[in-house]
This record gives structure tokens, C-alpha cells and sequence, in this order.
């Protein structure tokens, strides 16, 4: 997968021909880079695409149970079962780590499913695959009521961080180990309704001027022609 698109930096200055490239070396001048496009809307709705039509064939004459993990799950589940367009079921989880610090993977749930998974073909809908911890937690749970089938389709697999191998037998993007924000993805609980996906290098940079997360994708921004 080809992971292009413009740039912004901290500090402001913007200058023309930026790198398109997301291949670490910054452009000359302008400082370091604070925020790059990862994927842009077109790509991400093109992957949602694919990925529906294989689960319609996958799932053709079961009617699975789709799980979201709240909250960060919620915009790639809506884009998919809409491209699935097939007969499912939609269920909501939320969870939260006991302890942040620690990478046990032992997560509380704060809120549980709503519907009964014994004899179901369940699918998780996962945003972003990281360590794999929570989701290891999360299948133990629900492999304990007795689903028919249990698999996970992860929008985002980032597996250069991967503790524990989880499998995954659906995924859109293998992504790089840097922080991700949009599509679902939050920065401090804010931009989980940007359509396209933005890789933020420099974390403190952006909360500072949050406008950055608007230049990589401004028709005038870094790396973009101008319009005609
Ligand atoms: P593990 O490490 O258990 O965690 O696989 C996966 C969960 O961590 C969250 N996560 C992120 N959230 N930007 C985010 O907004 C990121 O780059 C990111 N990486 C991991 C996410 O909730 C995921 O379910
Ligand atoms: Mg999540």
C-alpha cells in the first residue's frame, strides 16, 4: 500500500513541494513534520468497499452478529455494514483498560452487548489492532458465550507493535507505528468524523494548534497543486 498525501508542520510555515512521500525524511525547511495524511478518503472507502463485499460472500445465508468496541470502532462499522449490505445484526461494546500503564490486556467492560451470542457467527469490528491485548481480552470474553464462529475484521493493523498474535481474518490497511487520528480515531476524544486518516508525528504540536490536522488535507496545502 502506497501511503502519500501532503504534510503540516509545527510552526506554521508551509513551504511549496513538500514530500509526498511518507518516508521520514522532512522536506527542507519549515521544521519538522507535525501531521502527514496517512489515507485519504477515496482510499479508505475504497478498502470499506472491498472488505463489504467480502464479508457479503463470506456470511452469504447466516446472518452474523457484528460487534463495535465503543467508540473508536463506530464510523468504520457504519461505512461497513452499509457496503456489506447483507443481513446482520449490529452490537455495541465498551471497554476501558484497569490499568493504562500496564499492558496485561485485562480490560473492565462498561458496557456489555445487548443481544445473546450463543449459536452466532459473531464478527468484531475493531478500528486498530495495536499490541493485540485488548482484543485477546475481548475474544476470551466473548468466545466464552458459545458463538457458532468468531472472527475479527480490523479496519487499521499496526503490527510492528504486536505483543500477542491475534488473528485477524479480515483487514483493511497495515499501518506504521505512529499515532493515528480520524475515521473514528480520536485525538483526546476530539476529530473522530474526518473522513480520511492522519498520521500525527508530533502529538504536542497538534494539541498546541489543531488547525495542523487541517493542512495535509487543504487544496492548497503542502505537496498539493494549486487549484486551477
Ligand atoms: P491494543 O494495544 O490492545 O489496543 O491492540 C488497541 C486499541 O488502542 C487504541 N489505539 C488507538 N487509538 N489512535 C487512537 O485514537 C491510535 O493511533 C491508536 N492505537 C491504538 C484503539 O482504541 C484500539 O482499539
Ligand atoms: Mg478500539
Amino acid at each position: 500500500m502506497t501511503l502519500d498525501g501532503g504534510v503540516a508542520r509545527a510552526g506554521g510555515e508551509r513551504p511549496a513541494g513538500a514530500s509526498m512521500e511518507f518516508d521520514g525524511e522532512p522536506p527542507e525547511g519549515g521544521g519538522p513534520v507535525a501531521v502527514r495524511l496517512l489515507l485519504d478518503e477515496a482510499s479508505v472507502q475504497a478498502r470499506v468497499a472491498e472488505l463489504g463485499v467480502e464479508l457479503r460472500g463470506d456470511y452469504e445465508g447466516v446472518e452474523p452478529i457484528l460487534v463495535s468496541v465503543l467508540r473508536g470502532g463506530v464510523v468504520f462499522l457504519a461505512d461497513l455494514v452499509r457496503a456489506a449490505a447483507m443481513p446482520c445484526l449490529v452490537d455495541f461494546m465498551a471497554i476501558s483498560r484497569f490499568d493504562a500503564s500496564e499492558d496485561t490486556g485485562v480490560v473492565r467492560i462498561e458496557k456489555d452487548l445487548e443481544l445473546d451470542l450463543s449459536g452466532a457467527h459473531v464478527l468484531v469490528v475493531e478500528d486498530i489492532v495495536d499490541t493485540g491485548l485488548t482484543l485477546t481480552y475481548l475474544l476470551r470474553v466473548l468466545a466464552a458465550r458459545g458463538p457458532a464462529s468468531l472472527r475479527v475484521c480490523a479496519l487499521l493493523d499496526r503490527r510492528a507493535r504486536r505483543i500477542v498474535d491475534v488473528p485477524l481474518s479480515y483487514v483493511g490497511f497495515e499501518v506504521p507505528d505512529v499515532f493515528l487520528v480520524g475515521y473514528g480515531l480520536d485525538l483526546d476524544e476530539r476529530e473522530r468524523g474526518r473522513r480520511e486518516l492522519l498520521a500525527v508525528e508530533d502529538l504536542e504540536a497538534v494539541r498546541g494548534d489543531p488547525a495542523l490536522l487541517d493542512l495535509p488535507t487543504r487544496p492548497d496545502g503542502p505537496g498539493r497543486l494549486p487549484p486551477v
